[in-house]
């Protein structure tokens, strides 16, 4: 059988849980040569293992890391057809006035500014044709308790829009998946310390329940493959309704 990626090498950072673990699934699933990268050597080793790829350790907060794993890619697979940008963390709820800098600082450093490092330097592996997709997040587009996070996934879909500019006219297209709340092990934690209750997320989800990391690798392996070929800059919720339901508390909730 012939799969959509096929000889493909496909870059997931963040690859070794959660939703980046899906992605590798999917794209290898698909026919892929899957490279996951992830701060975390021995998950990603063992997903490597089980899916014929390739493991690196990666800190996408250090530039020369990114730097030197870009030249390692190059040696070893000369292109690369897809990346996907999934490494981040999840922080719980501050107040702002009580918000620990260092947590500000390490959710900016890994999910933006290690994204954009990612990309810039991937970039230049990546021939005509090719996509990058990072994951973003539902928090993106509204105000929520989280004063790091949820700012830094808003100026992502900027960024996107941005980088689609500057790369389309080399047929690289940039696109971002905003995931609604997904079951992965970082939500699941979450769930454990009492940041997050998967009761009240799921009854403010019009589909009544929250999302499985595989919907998001759906999404991500659609914006990568030539069926999304005239798509680019955009950032695409997958998230079970929940943006969509949200204003209707004020009608007294969903019917
Ligand atoms: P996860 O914790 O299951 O997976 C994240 C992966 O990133 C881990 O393997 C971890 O080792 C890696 N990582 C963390 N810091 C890193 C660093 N400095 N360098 C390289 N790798 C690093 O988390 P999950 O839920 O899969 O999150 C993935 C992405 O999805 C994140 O960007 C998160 O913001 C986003 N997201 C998740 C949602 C959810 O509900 N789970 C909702 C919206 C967005």
């Amino acid at each position: 059988m012939i799969g959509k990626f096929d000889q493909k090498t496909v870059v997931i950072t963040g690859g070794a849980s959660g939703i980046g673990r899906a992605c590798a699934d999917a794209f290898a699933r698909q026919g892929a040569v899957v490279v996951i990268a992830d701060i975390n050597h021995e998950a990603a080793c063992e997903a490597a293992h089980e899916l014929n790829g390739h493991a690196f350790e990666l800190d996408v907060r250090d530039e020369h890391a990114v730097i030197a794993f870009a030249q390692q890619v190059e040696q070893e697979f000369k292109n690369v057809d897809v990346l996907v940008a999934s490494a981040g963390i999840v922080q719980p709820p501050h107040r702002p006035e009580e918000f620990p800098m260092a947590l500000f600082d390490d959710v900016l450093n890994i999910n933006f500014r290690g994204c954009f490092l990612t990309m810039r330097e991937m970039v230049r592996l990546m021939p005509s044709g090719s996509s990058i997709v990072s994951i973003s997040s539902i928090t993106a587009e509204r105000s929520m308790p989280l004063h790091a996070y949820a700012p830094q996934k808003a100026a992502l879909s900027n960024l996107t829009m941005g980088l689609a500019a500057e790369w389309g006219p080399k047929g690289i297209r940039v696109n971002a998946v905003q995931p609604g709340f997904t079951k992965t092990p970082a939500i699941q934690k979450q769930i454990e310390l009492g940041h997050r209750d998967p009761e009240l997320l799921e009854r403010n989800s019009t589909l009544g329940r929250m999302v499985e990391p595989e919907e998001i690798a759906s999404a991500v392996c659609f914006l990568s493959s030539s069926d999304a070929a005239a798509i680019t800059g955009v950032s695409l919720p997958v998230d079970a309704g929940f943006l969509c339901a949200g204003s209707w508390f004020a009608y007294g909730g969903l019917r």
